[in-house]
């Protein structure tokens, strides 16, 4: 699993965020230290699940260069990780595999994954945490700042400042996302803003 961490880190490397940077740093902090026992992530009624199936075939169409290497690893290893559905997008899942309660523990930054499946909206929300979304497979729109939505493909990046109302939605396909959050990662900040 540290190899993983590894990859993922050089997703973060190219970009010129600050963020970004921040991100690289845990991942690397987080392969060289201990693994932990995990606990819920997010602290809420979230339900633990099985690692979604959906997976294995969404990570093995994605053909980017930038991110093909990393579908090819997640999909050797995507069943070891540990998954919730999402209670903020109620069929979403996602798995933090860095962050504070993780097996990779880290106190100021939380790296994962989150796959929205077909046909789904994620509305309008904000938090204090910098965000980075990098697309791994399928593709997904983007709103920021309530601008119009925007597709987003495997390799491209989504760079979300704190407190930015953001929204993000698919539509024939699932997509599986890695994300991140640096910067103020507490929880009390997230609200829906309809
Ligand atoms: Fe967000």
């Amino acid at each position: 699993m540290p190899f993983l961490l590894e990859s993922l880190a050089q997703l973060f490397t190219v970009q010129t965020w600050a963020a970004a940077a921040k991100t690289a740093d845990a991942l690397h902090a987080a392969a060289a230290g201990a693994v932990h026992e995990t606990t819920n992530p997010f602290a809420l009624e979230e339900e633990q699940v099985p690692p979604p199936p959906a997976l294995d075939i969404l990570l093995g169409k994605t053909e980017a260069a930038s991110t093909s290497n990393t579908a090819s690893l997640l999909a050797s290893v995507y069943r070891e990780l540990d998954w919730y559905r999402s209670g903020r997008a109620q069929s979403g899942f996602y798995a933090q595999i860095v962050g504070p309660g993780s097996r990779y523990h880290h106190a100021h930054a939380r790296v994962g994954l989150f796959m929205l499946p077909a046909n789904y909206l994620y509305p309008d929300h904000q938090h204090a945490a910098d965000e980075i979304y990098v697309v791994v497979a399928g593709n997904a729109d983007w709103s920021l700042a309530r601008q119009p939505f925007v597709t987003m493909n495997p390799g491209d990046t989504i760079e979300i400042p704190s407190m930015t109302v953001h929204a993000m939605r698919t539509r024939t396909g699932p997509a599986l996302m890695l994300w991140s959050w640096t910067g103020d990662i507490s929880l009390g900040t997230y609200r829906f803003t309809d």
